[in-house]
């Protein structure tokens, strides 16, 4: 954990002046503010952040103590349901989510019930059901639509169970009504705003700028997650952002959504190959695991990357990070799983301690380009 502490350093020179920022703003002026932030860190700024993430990572266990204090977690329960097993990220996120729980706070694991949703919203209504009707003392939901948000947690609600709400954002409505009623319920996230921003920003680092073929324009196809869930819709949005941003012009040849599948990203960046050819010059997946889908379809058109055309994906997973080192990838962004697993069960013991929680929790995002992937790598060992 310490070594993960230091090389996240550099990352986190840029994202600690976003989040300093997004404190601030409603959400257009985070937005201002985050692409600032990210175009404006210079190499002192992350040195100086290196120091402090250093020293942070020194106080490790002060700050569990100070999330926990005298919480005796033995006996309390925890109700758990993730969207669905079958999902590359959502499984680290779990496991680590498990693992913090049991080994740094103290909780019995024979009291944390985590149950697979399956991708049915109406399975995973049940599942909460029955851990509604059992008592749990505290429920962490990633829900497979967010839009259940408010039925879900009136019921929680009534029965007096607090919800940690991880990875799929409820509106920003439901939000605050939270706040406004009183309601014990919180949402702990990425604002993925700024993934998209970083996503942007690595093929505006290439050599040409993302223009391959130097015809003036960037030619990108966009392979996205589930449209309904807010991180797809921001990746999206904001990745291109980036370019025209910083005055690049863009030409959208395709987008399609491959519901953050590796499969779905295979077939949709064969179908828009086959279709478009050497036209396409960037691939942006909304997640790693389209982005290996969409290596794996690239490589088999006899395409090579970061030489006739670049691929970027959302995650940071090991697989894809390693590519980014190996040059088969152009760069992914972290999607920190560890820091949100370690914020939701700190903040469900807050909720079971009686303290008050803010309604939106949001855990900054890292760059992962060649320059610091091995670093990377070596810290999610
Ligand atoms: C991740 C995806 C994941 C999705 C699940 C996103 O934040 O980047 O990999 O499939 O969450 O909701």
């Amino acid at each position: 954990m310490k070594l993960f502490k230091k090389v996240m350093a550099v990352g986190l020179a840029s994202t600690m002046v976003l989040s300093m920022a997004a404190c601030g703003g409603g959400s257009n002026e985070t937005t201002a503010a985050a692409t600032t932030a990210a175009e404006t860190t210079t190499a002192a700024e992350a040195e100086e952040t290196t120091k402090a993430a250093e020293e942070a990572a020194e106080t490790t266990a002060e700050e569990v103590k100070e999330a926990t204090g005298d919480f005796d977690a033995s006996n309390v329960t925890v109700g758990i349901s993730i969207y669905k097993f079958d999902d590359n990220f959502m499984t680290l996120y779990r496991n680590e989510l498990q693992r913090y729980l049991v080994e740094d706070l103290g909780f019995k694991e024979e009291n944390i019930t985590i149950q697979d949703g399956k991708g049915d919203q109406a399975e995973q209504s049940n599942q909460i059901d029955n851990f509604i009707t059992a008592g749990v003392d505290v429920l962490i939901l990633n829900l497979v639509q967010a839009s259940s948000a408010p039925q879900i947690t009136d019921k929680c609600s009534a029965a007096g169970i607090p919800v940690v709400y991880i990875n799929r954002e409820p509106d920003v409505d439901e939000e605050n009504r939270w706040e406004s009623e009183g309601i014990k319920a919180t949402y702990v996230g990425c604002d993925a705003r700024q993934s998209g921003t970083f996503q942007g920003e690595e093929i505006l680092e290439t050599s040409n700028g993302g223009d391959i073929n130097g015809d003036g324009k960037v030619s990108y196809i966009m392979i996205q997650g589930d449209p309904e869930n807010v991180d797809a819709q921001y990746r999206t949005e904001f990745s291109v952002k980036a370019l025209t941003d910083a005055g690049t012009e863009v030409e959208e040849l395709f987008i399609q959504r491959g519901d953050w599948d590796q499969a779905k990203g295979q077939q949709l960046t064969q179908d828009a190959l086959t279709q478009f050819g050497e036209d396409v010059e960037v691939v942006f997946c909304n997640n790693d695991a389209m982005a290996l889908g969409a290596l794996q379809a690239i490589e088999a058109a006899g395409r090579k990357v970061n030489e006739d055309i670049y691929l970027v994906g959302v995650d940071a997973l090991t697989e894809a990070v390693q590519n980014v080192l190996d040059g088969k990838m152009t760069g992914t962004v972290f999607n920190d799983h560890i820091a949100q697993a370690k914020s939701a069960a700190d903040i469900a013991v807050s909720f079971l301690k009686g303290e008050d929680v803010a309604p939106v929790n949001m855990v900054d995002y890292t760059k992962v380009t060649t320059e610091n992937a091995q670093a990377v790598l070596d810290a999610l060992k």
